[in-house]
């Protein structure tokens, strides 16, 4: 859901972002001046051909890439002022991320994967295993909670990681191109899933694919060609 006036301050804000990977002849501009704002409640796909920059700019606005130039604001907090030391708790705090690989502990049970990232995220949080059993609820696999990755379907396997980003309940969803692992049917269920997230707790999310079947699932399509942000519009307003 887009916010219905301009007033509502974004989560997360790029401004100018530069991205140049490696030095002199070997210098790749990854990204070029690229502003983008995330609000609360949004749901957005960030699309574009391979090589253009998606990853880069998503892994920038994740706080997992320091950007070359430009500044980036999360809430009210200007990240170019803080230390390499504070980063992490920033990011674990804003963030929950989703890979096209599962990244799953493949000894330990969907609810030992979900609770060991909750504690990672908060050594001190209350009760790990009753809220990772409210997350797999969520994402429909409450049956599942007991099974391990390899039991598991790739749509089951991506339901789980999604519970593990959602721990710690992140304002910010990111995900790099989660569903190119999967069946269209499976894509589209994940999808559907991301979607009815977006609307929880004012959580954003944010979708890196290069599948336009995907688009529909979105308020918002940003595309990137070349480093460049090329539009940045509401779906609706791209339509008319
Ligand atoms: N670590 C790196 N070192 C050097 N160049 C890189 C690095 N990572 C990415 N690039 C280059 O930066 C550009 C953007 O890459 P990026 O991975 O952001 O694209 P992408 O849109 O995610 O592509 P894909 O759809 O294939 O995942 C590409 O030209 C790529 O080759
Ligand atoms: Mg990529």
């Amino acid at each position: 859901m887009i916010p219905a006036t301009s007033s509502t301050p974004p989560l997360a804000e790029l401004r100018g972002i530069g991205k140049t990977y490696g030095t002199g002849e070997h210098a790749v501009d990854a990204l070029v001046g690229a502003d983008l704002a995330i609000y609360p409640g949004e749901d957005m796909i960030i699309e574009g051909p391979s090589g253009s920059g998606k990853t880069t700019l998503i892994s920038i606005l994740g706080l997992l890439l320091r950007a070359t130039t430009g500044s980036i604001r999360i809430g009210d907090r200007e990240v170019g002022q803080l230390g390499e030391r504070d980063l992490p708790a920033l990011r674990a705090k804003t963030f929950g991320f989703v890979f096209q690989g599962f990244n799953l502990f493949p000894a330990l049970t969907a609810l030992e994967n979900v609770a060991l990232a909750i504690r990672m995220k908060d050594g001190k949080a209350k009760d790990p295993e009753g809220q990772a059993r409210a997350l797999l609820e969520r994402v429909g696999l409450g049956p599942r909670a007991h099974h391990l990755p390899a039991d598991m379907s790739g749509g089951q396997k991506q339901r789980v990681a999604i519970a593990r980003a959602l721990g710690g309940d992140p304002p910010i969803l990111v995900g790099d191109e989660p569903t190119a692992a999967l069946d269209t049917k499976t894509a589209l269920s994940v999808m559907e899933l991301l979607r009815g997230l977006a609307s929880e707790h004012g959580r954003a999310v944010v979708v890196v694919t290069h599948d336009p079947r995907l688009e529909r699932f979105a308020d918002r399509v940003v595309r990137v060609e070349d480093g460049r942000i090329e539009s940045n519009l509401p779906r609706l307003a791209q339509a008319s």
